[in-house]
Formats: C-alpha cells, structure tokens, sequence
C-alpha cells in the first residue's frame, strides 16, 4: 500500500509558523515520523509539500495508478481552490483531509473547504497526530 501525504502553502514552515497554533514540530520531522509510522505498519509513505497551487495539482495527477490512498492539508487553498478538489476528482484515490488546528473555531474565511465534501474523512484540531490517525484511517482502522 502507498500513501500521499501532501501540505499546501506555509506548511513547510511548521515550527516557526504561529506555533501556539500550529506546534512546535518542524516539517522535516513530520515527515520523518509520518515515514517511520508508515513503515513500522508496512506501508509506504510519499511526502510532497509545495506552495504552489498548481505544483500541487501536478504532484495530484501524478499519483495516479501510484498511490492507494492521500492525506492532504491544503494549508489556504482549503478555502480557496477548485483545482485542487478537480484534481482529487481526476485521480479518484480515497482522500482524507487533515488539519493541524481547529478550523471550526477560526475565522469565518476558514470555515468553506472546498475538498470536504469529496474527502471520505476530515480530521481536524489533533495537531499534527492528524496525519497518522488519517494514515490509520486509510489502512482501514477506524478508530479516529
Ligand atoms: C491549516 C488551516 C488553514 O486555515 C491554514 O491556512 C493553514 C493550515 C491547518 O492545518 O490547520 O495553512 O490547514
């Protein structure tokens, strides 16, 4: 099994980035727990991060017949882009959408995803547990 962990814009600055919003794990060390986590169950873990919207459609595209499954956090193209979601359509891989903080709780400009209603889950709020626990989702272990 493969999955696509994929992070929109400013995510690569996790860490630095508002971190009484978002932690103080970096980008680099995410992914390489994310790995580890993926490897520890047998799965093989892609990790993608962009700030581009369209680097993220191509990176999208490209992981058709290549992954069985995605975990994205489209950063503020959640709130933004049909591209994205067209793209997540095209491949037609299951997609769970994964954000660090509590959206429901933010401004209002936070409260449209326009991916939501395609994705089979959205986890929100966990921090960055979020990835694993969509990662476990996806293998089929519903308990999150
Ligand atoms: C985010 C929430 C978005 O509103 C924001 O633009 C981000 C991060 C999150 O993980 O909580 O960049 O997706």
């Amino acid at each position: 099994m493969t999955i696509a962990v994929i992070n929109g814009p400013n995510l690569n600055l996790l860490g630095v980035r508002e971190p009484e919003i978002y932690g103080n794990k970096g980008y680099k060390d995410l992914c390489r727990e994310i790995k580890k986590y993926g490897k520890a169950k047998g799965i093989k873990i892609l990790t993608f991060q962009s700030n581009h919207e369209g680097a993220l459609v191509d990176y999208i595209q490209s992981l058709l017949k290549k992954a069985d499954g995605i975990v994205i956090n489209p950063g503020a193209y959640t709130h933004t882009s049909v591209a994205i979601l067209d793209a997540l359509k095209a491949v037609n891989i299951k997609t769970v959408e994964v954000h660090i903080s509590e959206v429901s709780e933010r401004e209002d400009f936070r409260q449209v995803s326009y991916i939501r209603d395609y994705c089979a889950k959205t986890i929100t709020g966990h921090g960055t547990k979020g990835y694993t626990e969509a990662i476990d989702f996806l293998c089929g272990e519903e308990n999150v």
